[in-house]
């Protein structure tokens, strides 16, 4: 199966070795592709990189918008016309980063993003939001965890979305655990009582059905 990454910065790098490892076809895109380009020579025949955007979805079955929340409706934008009926999967927290790399919440207390990239997305297109619970370096050295695997957390309204976003979840080394729908995703993003968690499948039922 092949699935595309646009964004291949932090997490998108991250998401792309493990995919790759766990047998992943990619089709890689950045803002000028430099980093694409570092990254497919890094994970070799598996990755390959696009001429830009809206050819990285060329046979692809899945879509992952590894950008950072400012520039993820201008992506969208460009691109919507190959996303109805694609799953798009989506990483990204409610954050920006100042020129002195203070962090803040670019949307009010309560309103995720999930709910926002929602509403950007074109009728058609399967969105879930999985695989930003996690900083990238943790979610990478707890991807494989053995004896008992680590799980990731996602959410999605649509069925086939979350068919899709399991499959990928357990190539990159998971568990995956559904935590409802996009209007649960906050639980998930940066200051959600998901977020930045590395626990197994017991754990994880009993936080969900905490809340
Ligand atoms: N970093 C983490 O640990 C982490 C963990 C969980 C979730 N997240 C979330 O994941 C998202 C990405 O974070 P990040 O840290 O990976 O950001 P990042 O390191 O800044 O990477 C952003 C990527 O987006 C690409 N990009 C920018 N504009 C683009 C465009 N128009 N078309 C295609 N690609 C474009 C950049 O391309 P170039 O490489 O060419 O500049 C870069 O590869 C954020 O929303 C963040 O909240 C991050």
């Amino acid at each position: 199966m092949t699935t595309a990454i646009i964004g291949t910065g932090r997490i998108g790098s991250a998401i792309a070795r493990r995919l790759a490892s766990g047998g992943e076809a990619l089709r890689l895109s950045s803002a000028d592709n430099e980093s694409a380009r570092m990254l497919a020579a890094q994970i070799g025949s598996a990755a390959v990189v696009a001429g830009d955007n809206r050819d990285a979805l060329q046979s692809a079955d899945a879509v992952v918008l590894a950008l950072r929340f400012t520039v993820l409706n201008g992506v969208i934008k460009q691109i919507t016309d190959s996303l109805a009926g694609k799953v798009v999967v989506v990483p990204s927290n409610p954050l920006t980063t100042d020129s002195h790399g203070n962090v803040s919440r670019v949307l009010p207390e309560g309103q995720s993003s999930g709910e926002v990239v929602a509403g950007w997305l074109p009728a058609g297109a399967r969105l879930a939001m999985a695989f930003g619970t996690m900083s990238a370096d943790l979610f990478e050295s707890a991807s494989n965890r053995s004896p008992e695997p680590a799980v990731l957390f996602y959410a999605t309204d649509n069925d086939q979305a979350g068919e899709e976003v399991e499959r990928l979840i357990r190539a990159a080394g998971f568990e995956p655990v559904k935590v409802g729908g996009i209007e649960q995703s906050g639980r998930l993003e940066a200051g959600g009582d998901l977020h930045d968690l590395v626990v197994g499948l017991p754990e994880a039922r009993s936080l969900i059905g905490g809340a």
